[in-house]
């Protein structure tokens, strides 16, 4: 398939999706959000992808939030249906069977850094800059991201992040939890390669347990996300997999998992 604003490419088990629009720093317009939401519809099937990595293309930029052109002339149901939109993406790579990998090397910059949060690991050089400017044009990161911050970092510093609208770099993201591994500029790529071969070379079926879990934990109350947590476990207990990884801890040996 021939993606107007996409780059996929798969290497081994590692599917790369490249948001590939730099000369407006990869801001998501309308074909951005239809074509991801197509794309990873596609891969959640691909048995061969263990691990996705979501980048953008070019040096300067990760993604520098929705596109503000497309934004100006909207009536306010625009608006709401452009946020739902968002919001059923963010969901859907939630959803996805597989981890997803933010590979963040410039902005990350309101819904930049919504959808680098929509992943389950960042990775970030040096180099980057966070921030939800949303406030300095009038609104505020209404596409589910004020929510989720909250819910991600804790409410004292997201409540900082949304209203005062400032950059901020990498260092303060990776105190903040919101970055997990932190590198300079050069050493990005291999990073990134090494955090998606560890997560390609886990069970197939825990990690997808696992995420259902986690998105229970974050969506829903303590009790019964606990009840989803047991039924997800014993699932990923019967699996071969678990047989093979504990079977592989006795024998001393690395284990095969093949995704069942
Ligand atoms: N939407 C559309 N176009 C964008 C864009 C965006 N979010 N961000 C950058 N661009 C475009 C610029 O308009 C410019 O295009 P032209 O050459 O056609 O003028 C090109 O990308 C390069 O950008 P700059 O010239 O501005 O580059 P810079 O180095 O001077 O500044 C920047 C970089 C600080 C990231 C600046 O571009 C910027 O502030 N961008 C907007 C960031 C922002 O406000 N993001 C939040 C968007 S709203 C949102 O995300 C809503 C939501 O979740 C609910």
């Amino acid at each position: 398939m021939a993606w107007q604003t996409l780059l996929y490419d798969r290497d081994g088990h590692v599917g790369t999706v490249t948001v590939n629009r730099p000369d407006a720093l990869n801001a998501l317009n309308t074909t951005v959000f239809a074509e991801l939401s197509e794309l990873f519809s596609e891969i959640a099937v691909d048995p061969d992808v263990r691990v996705i990595v979501l980048k953008g293309a070019g040096e300067k930029s990760f993604v520098a939030g929705a596109d503000i052109k497309e934004m100006t002339g909207m009536t306010r149901q625009q608006a709401e249906a452009r946020s739902w939109t968002g919001m059923r993406l963010y969901d859907q790579m939630r959803r996805m069977p597989q981890p997803l990998v933010a590979s963040i090397q410039g902005y990350a910059l309101g819904g930049g850094m919504l959808i680098a949060m929509a992943c389950d690991i960042r990775v970030a050089s040096t180099a980057a800059t966070f921030g939800y400017p949303e406030i300095r044009l009038g609104i505020f990161p209404g596409t589910g991201g004020t929510v989720l911050i909250d819910r991600l970092i804790g409410p004292a510093a997201a409540r900082a992040i949304c209203l005062l609208g400032d950059r901020f770099p990498a260092e303060r993201a990776y105190q903040l939890g919101l970055v997990n591994r932190l590198v300079e500029p050069g050493l990005l790529v291999a990073e990134t390669a090494d955090v998606a071969a560890t997560l390609a070379g886990y069970s197939p079926v825990a990690i997808r347990e696992l995420k259902s879990v986690l998105n229970a934990s974050l969506e829903l109350d303590f009790a019964t996300a606990r009840e989803v947590e047991i039924d997800a476990y014993g699932r990923a207990f019967e699996s071969e997999d678990r047989v093979e990884g504990t079977t592989a801890f006795v024998e001393k040996r690395k284990p095969d998992f093949k995704g069942r």
